[in-house]
């Protein structure tokens, strides 16, 4: 063929490879993918996170949330792990994620232990899809089948984080469209709120709820009268509101489905728990429903959107690069300390400073 005709196929094809790229990049997981390379990953990510429970049980609601974050943000790239540097405006820092999401000094640990059983191997992204699943197991919940072959992204988007990340008081309408916006329907979101099943949550995320809510002087009408009054005594009026509660409480730390029974009586804790049933005339309401009266039904569908949520944007192949330090890109992982500039604390009794 002539070299302008040439020359025009490859543009076509360029173009058609940039336009597909993201979309179908996900295909490429495989449940197998490190069964040649760290057959025992899945393991030693266990054994790692067995042992830090031991001295915080809530480390699995944690380690899962951080999976969540980082998927909702640019795809599962483990974006959320970077710290501040000159060329990174780190997502830890964003609002929804400064002085509350929390887990990166065990994620270093899962790491340090993989580089040692097989060096320059497992993503930072992939050990937080491992991790979202081993937590939930080890939390006496399901388990499901985790897809694997993510890059590691050399990017963040801390603008991102704060379009893409759902707020507490969002309406039900606007979860929706944050979901739908990677690809997660109503029933997504549903079950994946059924994480709110343990963990904690500090008081300023549901203390609007309490005394004064949406400018009407009275606590939230759908907020259950005997939990108002025990959040209360978490949170008072006007106090420093370092307060942390239960997301499920009942269950604090099991992964079951309590937290859906929790709803129907009004004691679901942040306002965009409450809204899944309480929302008048809502599509969510019969989920709720179906889910609280059959556990199994729950655990399907959480592993259903579980691996829907951690195929959103994922690198594979030959893009993006596979972490040395979770905290770092690769080119800055030696040498250079202008990369050290984090100014966040990761540590686990967070002050009041969330922004819901
Ligand atoms: C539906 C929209 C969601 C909203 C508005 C939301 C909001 C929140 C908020 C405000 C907290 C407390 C943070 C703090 O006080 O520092 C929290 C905690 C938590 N979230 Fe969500 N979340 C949502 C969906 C999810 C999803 C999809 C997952 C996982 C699949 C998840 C897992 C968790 C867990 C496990 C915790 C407890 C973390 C810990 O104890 O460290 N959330 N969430
Ligand atoms: C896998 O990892 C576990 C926990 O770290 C360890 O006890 C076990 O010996 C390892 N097995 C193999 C085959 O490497
Ligand atoms: C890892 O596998 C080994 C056997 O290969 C087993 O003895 C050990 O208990 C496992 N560790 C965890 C944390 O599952
Ligand atoms: C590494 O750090 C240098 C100096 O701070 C910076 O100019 C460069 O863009 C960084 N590279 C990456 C890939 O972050
Ligand atoms: C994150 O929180 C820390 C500690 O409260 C604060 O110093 C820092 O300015 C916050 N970062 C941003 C980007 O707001
Ligand atoms: C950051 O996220 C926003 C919102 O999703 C998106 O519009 C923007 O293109 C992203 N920026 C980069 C550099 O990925
Ligand atoms: C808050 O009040 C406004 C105006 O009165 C109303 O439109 C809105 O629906 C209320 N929001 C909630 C969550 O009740
Ligand atoms: C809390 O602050 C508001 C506004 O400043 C005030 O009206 C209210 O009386 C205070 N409540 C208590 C219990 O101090
Ligand atoms: C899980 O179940 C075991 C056995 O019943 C129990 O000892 C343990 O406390 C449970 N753990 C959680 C977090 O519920
Ligand atoms: C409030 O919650 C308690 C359990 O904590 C429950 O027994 C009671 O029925 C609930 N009240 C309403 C009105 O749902
Ligand atoms: C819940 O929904 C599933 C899937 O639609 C259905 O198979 C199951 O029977 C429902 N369970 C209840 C208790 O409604
Ligand atoms: C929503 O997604 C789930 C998978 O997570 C799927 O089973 C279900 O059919 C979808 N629902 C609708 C209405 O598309
Ligand atoms: C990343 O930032 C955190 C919090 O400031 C800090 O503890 C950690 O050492 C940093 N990691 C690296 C590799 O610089």
């Amino acid at each position: 063929m002539s070299s302008s005709h040439f020359i025009a196929v490859a543009l076509f094809c360029i173009a058609f490879l940039l336009a597909g790229g993201i979309s179908v990049s996900h295909a490429q997981l495989s449940s197998t993918f490190y069964d040649q390379t760290c057959p025992n990953v899945t393991n030693i990510t266990r054994g790692v996170i067995q042992n830090a429970l031991l001295s915080d049980p809530r480390i699995g609601a944690s380690l899962i949330r951080l999976h969540f974050h980082d998927c909702f943000v640019n795809g599962c790239d483990g974006s959320i792990l970077l710290n501040n540097s000159d060329t990174i405006d780190s997502e830890k820092e964003a609002a929804r994620n400064n002085n509350s999401v929390r887990g990166f000094g065990v994620v270093d640990d899962i790491k340090t232990a993989l580089e040692s059983a097989c060096p320059r191997t497992v993503s930072c992204a992939d050990i937080l899809a491992i991790a979202a699943e081993e937590s939930v197991s080890l939390a006496n919940g399901t388990s499901w089948t985790v897809l694997l072959g993510r890059r590691d992204g050399t990017t963040a988007n801390r603008t991102g984080a704060d379009i893409s990340l759902p707020s507490a008081v969002d309406t039900l309408d606007t979860l929706k469209s944050v979901f739908s916006a990677v690809g997660l329907n109503t029933t997504d979101l549903v079950s994946l709120s059924g994480a709110h099943t343990f963990g904690r949550a500090q008081c300023p995320t549901f203390s609007g709820r309490l005394y004064n809510f949406n400018n009407t002087g009275n606590p939230d009408p759908s907020l259950n009268t005997t939990y108002l009054g025990t959040l209360r005594g978490i949170c008072p009026e006007n106090g420093t509101a370092t307060g942390l509660a239960n997301l499920d409480l009942t269950t604090a730390d099991t992964f079951d489905n309590n937290y859906f029974s929790n709803l129907q009586v009004g004691n679901g804790l942040l306002q965009t728990d409450q809204e899944l049933f309480s929302t008048t005339g809502a599509d969510t309401i019969d989920i709720v429903n179906n889910f609280s009266s059959d556990q199994n039904a729950f655990f399907a569908s959480f592993g259903e959107s579980m691996i829907k949520m951690g195929n959103i944007g994922v690198l594979t192949g030959s893009q993006g690069e596979i972490r040395l330090n979770c905290a770092l890109v690769n080119a800055n992982s030696s040498g250079s300390e202008s990369y050290l500039h984090s100014s966040i604390e990761t540590r686990d009794d967070a002050e009041y400073k969330y922004a819901i």
